[in-house]
């Protein structure tokens, strides 16, 4: 084998494949030739050693703990940068300039309405519907509504259509939630940030107004930097096998966001601010450790674990910090935090978690402080959602524009019947 390729030998014949690189992290075997060489696919469910596109995005290495958005370090980001840079960097590969900055936050700020017809669909909704339920079905109503921005081919039209998918989604994620309590939609302001114009769309009711307080927009915005983008993570993946179609990028980001709902994925922060509250105290904690080592028992510490940091996640570094903060200044004192942190700290030193290298993740604080904030448990998915939006949105943008893309079409090892003849139904 040579430095750049690699042979493979199947039934005595040997072939060499292309070794590429990437500018960090792994090298990549390229075995698009394979079927074609050998007759046979490689097996690979779940994608755990597959790269299934090239992407200048977002960089993880799971075994430091690091995660890069366009070279920059999320730590970074989160302490000393805004969300509305954040996208922009995502969107269009550099950090913008103060004009440049200043442009992108205005465009995203005067697309922030929804067309008025959209708020009867949400009124078609059960009350008590999951609001990623109405997510998926009002986000994937917007192609029916901005007809001039779903021609993927056209450059233009894309950048239009995914400034309206990120000023959109706070406006939309704001409905779903007065939706379930039955309070009035609240229209976007344009004199208020990103951030503080969705709290205040969640928040704020006729009769009183609300004032966004600067640490609570400041943790929000975080929260937002951190779930921005993550590499080709499963609602990003069906986002781009969506998207590889042809399909439009209102319905891409429509089927991201049914696959971002599952709790393995964006669903666990909900299901990790569930536990603890189900944990209550610390004395319990040995109870639930015990289940999540127990091979019989289905449960799994939520927050914990992640196919791809097998150290901390970074994000769960800062999430940590900002939890503090924003129990501090609410002055709010939630033994949830006390029994979060606990719960770290035994499973960081139990054998179980050390050894499969177990750490916690970008949900285990992130429920707390959404709580804290005042947004009910059902949406700390929504709000993932809108974070994720940029993420998704770039992804597809880069795929669209990538000259290797093809439609997304895996192949699979076939185990049912071999062919049989039918037999009419009073014969079988
Ligand atoms: N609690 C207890 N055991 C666990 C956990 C956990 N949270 N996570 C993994 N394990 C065990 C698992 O049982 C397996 O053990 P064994 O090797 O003995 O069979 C081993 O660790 C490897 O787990 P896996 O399921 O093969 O790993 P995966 O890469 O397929 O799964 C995961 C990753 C995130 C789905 C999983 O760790 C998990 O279910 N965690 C809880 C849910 C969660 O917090 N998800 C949020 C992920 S971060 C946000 C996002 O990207 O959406």
């Amino acid at each position: 084998m040579s430095d750049n390729t690699a042979n493979l030998t199947v039934g005595g014949d040997s072939k060499d494949y292309a070794i590429m690189d990437g500018t960090v992290g792994p090298q990549v075997i390229d075995v698009r030739k394979l079927y074609a060489n050998t007759g046979m696919f490689t097996y690979d469910p779940g994608f755990t050693s597959t790269a299934s596109c090239e992407s200048g995005l977002t960089y993880i290495d799971g075994d430091e703990g690091v995660l890069l958005h366009r070279g920059y370090p999320i730590g970074q980001l989160a302490e000393e940068s805004s969300f509305m840079e954040v996208c922009y960097l995502l969107l269009n590969g550099e950090l913008p300039s103060k004009k440049e900055l200043a442009d992108f936050t205005n465009t995203i700020t005067r697309h922030t309405m929804v067309h008025e017809q959209l708020s009867a669909f949400f009124r078609g909704f059960r009350r008590d519907a999951h609001p990623m339920a109405i997510m998926v079905g009002v986000v994937g109503a917007l192609s029916a509504f901005y007809h001039d921005s779903t021609d993927i081919n056209d450059p233009e039209q894309r950048r239009i259509a995914s400034h309206r998918l990120i000023a959109k989604m706070p406006t939309i994620a704001a409905m779903a939630y007065k939706y379930s309590v039955g309070q009035p939609f609240v229209y976007p302001r344009n004199d208020l940030s990103y951030t503080a114009n969705f709290l205040r769309m969640t928040f704020s009711v006729p009769a009183e107004d609300y004032i966004p307080d600067p640490v609570i927009v400041d943790a929000m915005d975080k929260i937002f930097i951190l779930h921005a983008d993550h590499e080709q993570n499963a609602s990003t993946s069906t986002v781009r096998l969506a998207g590889s179609s042809g399909a439009n990028p209102f319905a891409c980001i429509a089927a991201g966001i049914a696959c971002l709902w599952g709790p393995a994925h964006g669903g666990a922060n909900e299901a990790a601010l569930n536990m603890l509250r189900e944990i209550g105290t610390v004395d319990r904690i040995p109870e639930y450790i015990a289940r999540a080592k127990n091979k019989d028992d289905p449960f799994r510490l939520m927050g914990f674990g992640h196919r791809v940091y097998k150290n901390y996640d970074p994000r769960a570094t800062v999430m940590q910090k900002t939890a503090k903060d924003v129990l501090e200044k609410l002055g709010v004192n939630d033994p949830v935090f006390d029994v979060a942190k606990e719960l770290e700290q035994i499973a960081l030193n139990d054998p179980y978690f050390v050894e499969k290298k177990l750490y916690p993740n970008v949900d285990f604080y992130s429920g707390v402080i959404l709580s804290a904030i005042g947004f009910p448990t059902e949406m700390f998915t929504v709000l993932f959602a809108l974070a994720r939006t940029v993420g998704w949105v770039a992804q597809w943008n880069e795929m669209i524009s990538d000259p290797a893309q093809k439609i997304g079409r895996p192949r699979q090892l076939y185990t049912g019947p071999t062919q049989r003849d039918y037999v009419p139904v009073d014969k079988r």
